[in-house]
C-alpha cells in the first residue's frame, strides 16, 4: 500500500510567523527521499497554510507524484488547471473548519462537480473525489467520470467506542468492495495515525493513504532533542566553527 505525506503543517508553522521557514517544499523532499510515494497539499480559499507559490515549486521539484488537494471554487480551479498537479483530490470546504470535516455530497452536486472532473481530466490530471463509504456518492463518483475516490477515514478514527470503530471500519471494507467493482481507484485518509492505521492497512485494495498531521506531529518530537542539542552546542561554544 502506498503512502502519500500531507504536508500542509509544515506550511501552518511557517504562517505562523509570516517567514520562510519551514519550508514545505524542502520537507516535502525529505518525504520523498524517506519512502513517500506522493506528496499532498491542500491549497486552500483561505491560504492558511498552503501558498501559490509552494504549490508552483512543488509541482517544479517533485520526483513523486504531487497530489493536490483542492474545492472546486473558480479561483482555485485556475490554479489547478495551470500548474496541472498529477492529481487533484477534490474535498468540500467551509471556511471556518479546522481541517475538511466531511465528504464531498457528489450525488446532490453531480452537475457541478461533474463539470470540475472533465475540465481538470482534460488538463491530464487524474481526479480523486473525498467521499464518506457509501454507495451514493461512489455511484455518482463513477458516473461522472472520476478515476479515484478516497475515503473519509474520520469517522473511523474518532469512533469514541469500540462497537462504532468496528461498524465504520466494516462500512469502509464494504465501500472499498463497492468502489473496486465499479473499476474505481480506493484512496483513503483523516485521522490516520501511529495507533489505528493497521486494520485501514490490511484493506488491500486501498491503494493509498493520505496522512498528515499524525506524521507532522510525530516529526515534531522526533526531531526536537536534536534540534535543541544542535542550539545547545552553537550557545555553548559560539566561537567553535
Ligand atoms: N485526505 C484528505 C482529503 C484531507 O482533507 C486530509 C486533511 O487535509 C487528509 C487526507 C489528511 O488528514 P490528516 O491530516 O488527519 O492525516
Amino acid at each position: 500500500m502506498k503512502l502519500g505525506v500531507n504536508i500542509d503543517h509544515i506550511a501552518t508553522v511557517r504562517q505562523a510567523r509570516g517567514g520562510r521557514e519551514p519550508d514545505p517544499v524542502q520537507a516535502a523532499l525529505l518525504c520523498e527521499s524517506s519512502g513517500a510515494d506522493s506528496i499532498v497539499a491542500h491549497l486552500r480559499e483561505d491560504r492558511r497554510h498552503i501558498q501559490d507559490d509552494d504549490v508552483q515549486r512543488l509541482r517544479e521539484r517533485l520526483g513523486v507524484r504531487f497530489n493536490l488537494e483542492m474545492s472546486i471554487a473558480p479561483e482555485v480551479m485556475r490554479v489547478a488547471q495551470k500548474i496541472r498537479p498529477d492529481q487533484a483530490t477534490l474535498v468540500p470546504e467551509k471556511r471556518r473548519e479546522l481541517t475538511t470535516e466531511g465528504g464531498l455530497a457528489v450525488a446532490r452536486h453531480e452537475k457541478k462537480i461533474g463539470l470540475a472532473v472533465k475540465r481538470l481530466r482534460k488538463k491530464g490530471i487524474v481526479v480523486s473525489l473525498f467521499i464518506e463509504p457509501d454507495q451514493r456518492n461512489i455511484h455518482a463518483a463513477r458516473r461522472i467520470g472520476a478515476e479515484f475516490v478516497e475515503f473519509h477515514t474520520g469517522g473511523y478514527a474518532l469512533a469514541a467506542t469500540k462497537g462504532l470503530r468496528d461498524r465504520k471500519l466494516e462500512e469502509l471494507r464494504e465501500g472499498v468492495f463497492y468502489a473496486r467493482s465499479l473499476r474505481l481507484g480506493v484512496n483513503a485518509g483523516h485521522g490516520l495515525n501511529y495507533l489505528n492505521v493497521r486494520p485501514i492497512a490490511q484493506i488491500k485494495e486501498i491503494e493509498e493513504l493520505n496522512i498528515g498531521h499524525a506524521i507532522i506531529s510525530r516529526a515534531v518530537l522526533v526531531g526536537i532533542s536534536q534540534a535543541v542539542r544542535e542550539m545547545k552546542a552553537l550557545i555553548t561554544n559560539p566561537l567553535s566553527p
